[in-house]
């Protein structure tokens, strides 16, 4: 039987995710012919339309898999942007997703423990959506390979996934997959004929006043996306306060976040990659008006857009965008638009933005009415801006700041710039600083910091070396020949 762990996490061999698969290997029947396709290794083209020979050697390594466990870390909310662009190209170009359903999934997935069940429910929907039989998932509180939660924990949960991968095949496969969505719910390319028929003649905005100006941050270009050309042509057309500026993340070639956490640990929270994204970045926190427009893929947002967001992440946490005003259009995810933008939301009023009207979905639209759509979220968005409407506290944003505060206590030796923020807005408790100061101490450069990384794996490893081996040594003595011992 083969099985074969896909590894999302940017960071390789480095990757938390990543050893515990390869530590869970040990608890693996011998019948299992093992394989691991690291992502990082590969080289997939965002460029979603080709297909490309990458992809067609990813595909025959996992095609004729008994088992594909997906392995990653949590990465703002969603997967890794190198996994979710695989997904992207399986329901893009694999023709028959027949070719899966012989194939059992289950997942390993470290991270702070913010937002996992949702990725997990995600990684689930989407394996079923591809016909494969959704087994059993494990989730870990890792940051970064330096240390676990609780090793004991940790390797229990993996012994707990490798009894269920162990059992035989059949049993694994005895119930069918469910699939509850429509393959081109999770499709990236989208096609929505009425709506591309004809852009509607809107109002010329002769009249426009400059108070106000907004911002179109569309995920795809327009040259190539054309949904998202009529969508920034009819807001562009009807926007009456101000300029529109648009601002296409495809065009920006931004290279994908990997994992390094540079961000947060040494400096002001911007990121390492010198491509540009810091200016247009300031350029985006200059509008206090925005409208973001992203297709729905993998029940979520896409690729161009989950790449802007994790480079942005620190900025997640200390809410970068304060007191902007928006509204988020999402095309193509049919009924799983509802939670794919759900979510959306609660990443954007993390960062800050009152978000105050969503079009989830754009299907059974035509171009008459969503023009009407579109008029009404700027209505909406330029009335709360002009009342200063605060951003409603709902109990899933307070929940959120909750979990980035306790998780930041934990590791405010490696969250440096989301500590220094809260610390200014006095959440921690002086415990809870004590308790961090010595941890900022040790890790204050970067030198200290991977001597410390290895150091903190070494250690991990000894301890399971040692505890296989008590373990090996109590199965000795269980099979024992009766009588065995009073010949020692
Ligand atoms: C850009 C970025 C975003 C992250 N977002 C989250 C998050 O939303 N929730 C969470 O619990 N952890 C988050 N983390 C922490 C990682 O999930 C955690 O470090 C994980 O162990 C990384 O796994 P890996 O080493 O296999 O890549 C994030 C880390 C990075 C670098």
């Amino acid at each position: 039987m083969k099985i074969v762990f896909i590894s999302g996490s940017p960071r390789g061999k480095e990757s938390g995710s990543y050893q515990l698969a390869q530590y869970l290997t040990h608890f693996l029947d011998e019948k299992f012919r093992v394989e691991f396709i690291r992502l990082d290794a590969f080289r997939l083209s965002p460029d979603i339309r080709e297909k490309n020979s990458e992809f067609d050697e990813i595909i025959e390594r996992f095609q004729d898999a008994d088992i594909v466990v997906w392995t990653f870390g949590i990465h703002v909310g969603d997967l890794p942007a190198s996994l979710k662009l695989l997904i992207e190209y399986i329901f893009q170009h694999v023709p028959d997703l027949g070719i899966f359903t012989n194939i059992c999934a289950a997942a390993i997935c470290t991270s702070g423990r913010l937002f996992d069940d949702i990725v997990l429910s995600r990684i689930r929907l989407l394996s079923q959506a591809m016909g494969m039989h959704y087994l059993e998932d494990i989730a870990i509180t890792g940051n970064q390979g330096l240390f676990y939660d609780d090793d004991e924990y940790t390797e229990s949960q993996a012994r707990r996934l490798a009894r269920v991968l162990n059992k035989p095949s059949g049993i694994l496969r005895d119930e069918p997959p469910l699939s509850a969505c429509k393959r081109e719910w999770l499709q990236p390319v989208k096609d929505f004929p009425e709506i591309l028929r004809a852009v509607p003649e809107t109002e010329s905005a002769d009249s426009r006043g400059d108070d106000h100006p907004l911002l179109i941050l569309s995920s795809r270009s327009v040259k190539s996306d054309r949904t998202a050309a009529v969508c920034a042509e009819i807001i562009t057309k009807s926007y009456r306060d101000g300029p529109v500026e648009l601002i296409c993340l495809e065009d920006l070639n931004l290279k994908r976040c990997d994992g390094c956490l540079w961000c947060n640990h040494y400096g002001d929270g911007t990121c390492k990659f010198k491509d540009g994204l810091d200016i247009v970045y300031k350029r985006i926190q200059s509008f206090s008006r925005m409208i973001v427009l992203t297709p729905g893929t993998g029940a979520s947002d896409d690729y161009y857009h989950k790449v802007f967001i994790d480079r942005i992440w620190v900025d997640i946490h200390r809410e970068g965008l304060k007191s902007t005003y928006g509204g988020i259009i999402m095309y193509g995810s049919g009924t799983l638009g509802e939670s794919a933008v759900g979510f959306m939301v609660r990443v954007y009023r993390l960062l800050g933005v009152n978000i105050v009207h969503t079009i989830p979905e754009l299907f059974d639209l035509t171009a008459t009415n969503l023009s009407s759509r579109l008029k009404r979220m700027l209505e909406q968005v330029a009335e709360a801006h002009q009342a200063k409407d605060p951003i409603p506290v709902s109990s899933n944003l307070i929940a959120d700041r909750r979990a980035i505060t306790w998780i930041t206590a934990r590791w405010g030796y490696i969250l440096v710039t989301d500590y220094d923020y809260l610390k200014k807005k006095g959440v921690f408790t002086w415990r809870e600083r004590m308790r961090i100061i010595p941890g900022r101490i040790l890790f204050s450069t970067p030198t200290r910091y991977r001597k410390l990384l290895r150091f903190g794996r070494n250690r991990i490893t000894r301890n399971r070396i040692a505890r296989l081996k008590l373990k090996l040594a109590e199965m000795t003595r269980e099979y024992r020949p009766s009588g065995f011992g009073e010949y020692e």
